[in-house]
């Protein structure tokens, strides 16, 4: 009676694939669809170091309570010192608003709120970006426009055009900026044009708004927040969303943590009454169990330098995966020259197909991937890149 109206939604374009690779039948499938760390064998890691912060945390851990509205403190302020760097988040922690979120999807969705609430509802995304940035911004209430980033032609970012659209939107507009491992191309700034996109943005008086959701998948945790050190250093008021989801391999934990930095530490406490106000009309408080085993590993420091090499490892499987498949594409002689996949970085590559050859890809050869030509590298396997390398060239030299 009450709900014979409601309409079927489109599936999710990453999560929904997922759900067909799933039930797809055939033995060969691969599954290059969602951003999750797989090994070799491609199974789902949960990293050895983190797995011994859970087993000592299980034996401790007496908690009870509810956390408090914006979480566990030594979780939020050990994650602020990853995200700045030791020394900077000293300095500046007196004007950095921290709280912990249900995961980075959780922090852009309150990263929103807030923003949409205190009267900045205008939110500009990069063109092409994560789909769910769009759907949580604008759930968050935000009007969400986009800027250019990618050029197909170029296979990467054009820098001038990025430049060019941003002039087009108003002061106090937030501007969405994926910190490392662009999602979904794989395409990042130079440390040049961060530097310059800093001083573009300050002149201009738009707003940072950090999605770090792959640090120390990059190059490594110092060199990945080299953009959020940039844009601090140079005074500006911003905002960092943040993800432990596959630095931790915490994925179903929902670990992640809000900042947000403003001018000089008078607002900082009425910032944070609003955030807390948004939490807990959302979801009340967070879960303690993965932020508490976050927390256990960076404060133990042999935990730590273990964590910092199991991180070393995953990134290193990715970009061999990376180089593998570049050197068997090479080598296949295909009339496609595949070696603009070199300058990607982290988990995800654009492989610039047409739709139509991903739909190839998916019904001909079972090789699942995103709509718009992304793959996930580590679904990639000694196992199974040939027969990838195998499926792309068929549909490429069809074109
Ligand atoms: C992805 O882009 O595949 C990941 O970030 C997982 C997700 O939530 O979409």
């Amino acid at each position: 009676m009450f709900f014979q109206e409601v309409l079927e939604a489109k599936a999710d374009p990453i999560f929904g694939l997922n759900e067909a690779f799933q039930a797809d039948p055939r033995p060969n499938k691969v599954n290059l669809v969602v951003g999750i760390y797989k090994d070799d064998a491609l199974r789902p890691v949960l990293m050895p170091s983190v797995k011994r912060a859970k087993d000592e945390l299980v034996a401790t851990d007496f908690t009870a309570d509810y956390l408090p509205i914006d979480g566990f403190p030594d979780f939020y302020n050990r994650i602020g010192g990853l995200v700045f760097g030791e020394n900077l988040w000293a300095e500046n922690q007196s004007r950095i608003y921290a709280g912990q979120t249900i995961g980075g999807t959780g922090a852009i969705q309150i990263g929103g709120q807030f923003l949409s609430q205190e009267g900045m509802k205008s939110i500009v995304i990069p063109n092409p970006t994560w789909p769910t940035h769009r759907s949580i911004l604008e759930r968050a209430g935000c009007t969400v426009d986009s800027y250019a980033y990618y050029d197909r032609k170029q296979h990467g970012v054009d820098f001038e055009a990025l430049l060019s659209s941003l002039s087009s939107f108003p002061e106090k507009t937030a501007v969405l900026l994926h910190t490392v491992c662009h999602n979904p191309t794989g395409c990042d700034l130079s440390v040049r044009e961060w530097e310059e996109l800093s001083r573009f943005m300050k002149n201009r008086k738009l707003l940072p708004f950090f999605d770090f959701a792959y640090h120390g998948l990059g190059e490594g945790i110092e060199k990945d927040r080299k953009p959020i050190e940039i844009f601090l250093e140079e005074g500006h008021e911003m905002i960092v969303a943040y993800s432990c989801s596959k630095n931790f391999s915490l994925y179903c934990q929902r670990v992640g943590a809000l900042f947000i930095v403003e001018e000089n530490g008078l607002g900082k406490r009425r910032i944070g009454s609003q955030v807390k106000r948004i939490m807990r009309s959302l979801y009340s408080n967070p879960p303690a169990y993965g932020c508490q085993i976050v927390a256990h590993l960076l404060q133990v420091s042999s935990l730590r330098a273990e964590w910092e090499k199991d991180l070393a490892s995953m990134r290193h499987r990715i970009a061999s995966m990376r180089e593998s498949l570049i050197q068997r594409l090479s080598a296949s002689r295909s009339k496609t020259d595949f070696q603009f996949l070199l300058k990607h970085k982290g988990m995800f590559s654009f492989i610039d197909l047409e739709q139509s050859q991903v739909h190839r890809l998916i019904h001909e050869f079972g090789i699942f991937l995103t709509d718009n030509g992304r793959i996930s590298l580590s679904g990639l396997s000694s196992r199974n890149i040939e027969y990838v390398v195998k499926g792309l060239i068929a549909v490429c030299e069809s074109k």
